[in-house]
């Protein structure tokens, strides 16, 4: 047992609630942020003469030189602190004696715990970004080559109206662009600093905190010492965040498995990424498609516990404060994971432009827009779907599609059908001419295709000043 604070305990911690209250298996991930924390604020402590210039660079040094170690595999994260924050000042003292003892001057592990935290988290918010942003790209470059590639659209899950691959595609490019806007959002929202909030009342020394905010990229200290300790809603952000793009991948993740169903055989999942059955051997799963599907779960958890977690705790830190940590970590890194995987059998994926084709024009996707031929043709709407269903009822009896039928047999059943017909509910003109922006016509879709070209031209990610690098580098 190493712990920080034994001078008013006469007894030794109960070895079960020493391990109960340790956190060092696990916020030992946020190893480097702890330390670029600790650096900053022994700069600032040094800039406001708290701590001498010899001290300021010694502490400074020997940070630095723990960090390099541990990132080199030298130096190991013992289990036997309660937690990286001990394990960093113990590893200190031993190095540096009584300079090592002032590291903590005007802090508290709960102001340097919500630091560490927030600077882990908005790294990661980066990361998420970027891979939805190659995500995203996969997409578009889908879209740019199945413009005419004629599919069902469906709703109930069955066949609607002819679409087109690419409109397809278009729906799910809309909601992960909405994904990273949340990203941004939240990341804004985020970008300040607690440091200096000390355990709750800030401290009596002279802080400079927008010095420590600056050096750390944020936009600025937070305002209340009370909430900066205890404010967890930016993780609850962007867990929801997680969890919206999980359901997007659960629901894309369900097309792929039914398309690439024997029934369907709209794709063809490479064989990279899928897998086999043990005992049947003509099966070639689709396994991560539903092993993210199935992971949603995990994600949309870590976000019922942590906002279960928060409710009804009083101001200011509260130890339940240290439950944020395992589940955030573990959503965080199935997120990436399901990203990076999701794009990677997109990318590999095949489409099969006939199956898809032929299926809409056998499910009567074309029914309303022979119904509209009779509207165009001074037929009311609601006659002019009693025959388009009369029309389809007898081609579910001869088992054809509405083009195969002859002139003949459209003539019978309404004689306001001319030889146009046939042009007019071709799969090319049904799709066509749904020209209006955000609908399917080759020509409405390309509109947007060179906007989102443009849009992923931009990166509003660029603007972040490398701080790390201007802490760690001199
Ligand atoms: N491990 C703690 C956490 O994650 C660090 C803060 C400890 N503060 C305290 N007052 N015990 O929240």
């Amino acid at each position: 047992m190493a712990q920080l604070w034994g001078g008013r305990f006469t007894k030794e911690t109960n070895q079960l609630v020493y391990n109960f209250n340790a956190s060092i298996s696990f916020d030992k991930k946020f190893y480097r942020q702890d330390m670029e924390g600790s650096i900053a604020h022994v700069k600032m402590l040094g800039k406001q003469g708290i701590l001498t210039e010899e001290e300021t660079k010694a502490l400074v040094t020997a940070v630095k030189q723990i960090l390099q170690e541990v990132e080199e595999g030298t130096l190991e994260i013992s289990h036997q602190y309660e937690d990286i924050h001990s394990f960093v000042e113990a590893t200190l003292i031993d190095r540096l004696g009584d300079t090592g003892k002032k590291l903590h001057t005007g802090r508290s592990r709960n102001d340097q715990v919500a630091l560490d935290m927030r600077l882990y988290t908005r790294q990661e918010v980066l990361e998420t970004d970027s891979l939805l942003e190659e995500l995203l790209q996969a997409i578009l470059t889908i879209m740019d080559h199945h413009v005419d590639t004629f599919m069902p659209g469906f709703t109930h899950l069955q066949k609607a109206q002819p679409v087109t691959l690419a409109h397809h595609f278009g729906a799910y490019f809309e909601m992960f662009r909405r994904d990273r806007q949340r990203m941004q959002d939240i990341y804004q929202r985020m970008n300040y600093c607690p440091l200096g909030s000390g355990a709750l009342a800030g401290t009596t020394y002279d802080l400079d905190r927008n010095y420590t905010a600056e050096i750390l990229g944020f936009d600025g200290p937070t305002l209340n010492s009370m909430d900066g300790v205890s404010d967890r809603d930016y993780l609850l952000e962007f867990l929801s965040a997680l969890s919206t793009i999980m359901m997007h991948l659960s629901r894309f993740s369900e097309e792929i498995i039914i398309w690439n169903s024997n029934e369907y055989q709209f794709v063809e999942i490479d064989d990279a990424y899928s897998t086999g059955s043990s005992i049947m051997p003509q099966k070639k799963n689709p396994d991560i498609a539903e092993l993210v599907r199935g992971k949603t779960g995990r994600v949309y958890g870590a976000l019922t516990s942590l906002l279960t977690t928060m409710k009804g705790i009083p101001l200011a830190y509260n130890k339940d404060m240290q439950e944020d940590k395992e589940l955030t970590f573990d959503a965080i890194d199935t997120v990436k994971g399901c990203l990076a995987l999701f794009t990677g059998m997109l990318t590999t994926m095949k489409f099969n432009k006939e199956r898809m084709e032929a299926s809409a024009k056998n499910g009567f996707t074309n029914a309303t827009d022979a119904a509209d031929y009779l509207v165009n043709h001074g037929v009311p709407f609601r006659d002019a779907h009693g025959i388009v269903g009369q029309m389809v009822l007898y081609c579910i009896e001869k088992n054809i599609a509405i083009d195969d039928m002859s002139f003949e047999e459209l003539k019978a059943i309404s004689p306001v059908f001319e030889q146009d017909i046939f042009e007019a509910v071709s799969m090319q003109t049904c799709v066509e001419k749904r020209l209006t922006i955000g609908a399917p016509g080759q020509k409405a879709m390309q509109k947007v295709i060179v906007m989102h070209k443009e849009y992923l031209k931009q990166d509003w990610k660029k603007d972040i000043p490398d701080w790390e690098r201007a802490l760690l580098g001199e």
